[in-house]
């Protein structure tokens, strides 16, 4: 089956950056959200991004133009009837996907991919709305979806082979390299970072060094981008403490129990940048170590 129409339902960072690199590998891409102003913003964010790729000589003005061109705008799932392929990138609430593809699955052709970019409900649970689970597939980008190189492709217990075979050649072509991973709780990589995350918290709980310096030591320590302090205030600590509770839900296990602290930042509404503190202070315009907590 050939793919040339991508749905993306949900225009935020993620939607937003998805579609971006969708509409970049020639697709045709149906950036969808609720309401205009939330498919403007995706569309400015879009654009802003491939403005400074066109200032850093990366692509052509007309490049730009064409890329955008290939993006239609939607606030209507009906948008995606001839869609061949409909990735569901919102917020992490089962009920709200579950009504998506229950929609999806009386509009969309039959022939139709669903893939939804979860970071932690299980994807067997989520193929089971729908009508077409062999045709239910998960393709988890990480953040930033333009930058980062990594798609997991998650196999529920009835996608097809063809279905997993579809969805790795649309991340080929988006410039992606992708890893096979079975349905299992936090997938591999959140299960993996995760198991760092809490082991950084709790030397930070024992004392043994600041949030700074736990950051510090990982960076140069092990050359990561991001310490894990820094790593959750850019993902959101909503984000990061879902995923957490996904982990200990579905390991049953304590060593994944939700770290206290961050439970409580999460609670007080601080999420990390995008609310302007998390565990640092991002008030003043640059990272700065809090001085109102006491951790
Ligand atoms: N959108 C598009 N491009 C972006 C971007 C964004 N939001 N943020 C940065 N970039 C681009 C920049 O334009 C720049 O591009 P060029 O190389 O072409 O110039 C490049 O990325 C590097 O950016 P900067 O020089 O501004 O900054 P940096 O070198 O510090 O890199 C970073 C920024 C890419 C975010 C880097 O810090 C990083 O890789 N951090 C770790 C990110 C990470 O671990 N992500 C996974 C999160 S977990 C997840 O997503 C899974 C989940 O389910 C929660």
């Amino acid at each position: 089956m050939e793919i040339t129409r991508i749905m993306i339902i949900g225009a935020g960072a993620m939607g937003a950056g998805i579609a971006q690199v969708a509409a970049q590998a020639g697709y045709r891409v149906i950036l969808n959200d609720v309401a205009e102003a939330f498919v403007q913003k995706g569309m400015a964010a879009i654009s802003g991004t491939l403005d400074k790729q066109v200032h850093k000589e990366k692509i052509s003005s007309d490049d730009r133009k064409i890329i955008l061109d290939r993006i239609i705008p939607s606030t209507k799932l009906e948008d995606g009837k001839d869609a061949d392929f409909v990735l569901e990138v919102i917020f992490e609430d089962f009920e709200a996907k579950k009504s998506i593809f229950e929609t999806l699955d009386t509009l969309c052709k039959p022939q139709a991919i669903f893939a939804s970019n979860t970071s932690s409900i299980p994807i067997t649970r989520l193929a089971a709305t729908t009508k077409r689970p062999e045709q239910f597939i998960g393709m988890h980008f990480f953040n930033p979806a333009p930058v980062m190189k990594l798609v997991e492709i998650i196999r529920g217990i009835k996608t097809s082979e063809e279905t997993i075979a579809i969805t790795e050649q649309i991340a080929a072509r988006m410039d992606k390299t992708s890893v096979r991973v079975k349905d299992v709780p936090g997938f591999l990589v959140n299960r993996i970072n995760n198991a760092m995350r809490n082991e950084a918290k709790n030397c930070l709980l024992e004392g043994v060094a600041t949030i700074e310096d736990i950051d510090t030591a990982l960076k140069l320590g092990l050359r990561l981008p991001m310490g894990p302090f820094e790593l959750e205030d850019f993902v959101g600590l909503d984000v990061a403490l879902n995923v957490s509770k996904t982990l200990y839900d579905g390991y049953k296990d304590v060593k994944w129990r939700p770290n206290r602290t961050m439970e409580q930042l999460a609670i007080s509404g601080d999420l990390g940048r995008k609310t302007g503190k998390g565990w640092y202070d991002y008030t003043s315009g640059e990272k700065k170590p809090r001085t109102d907590i006491e951790f």
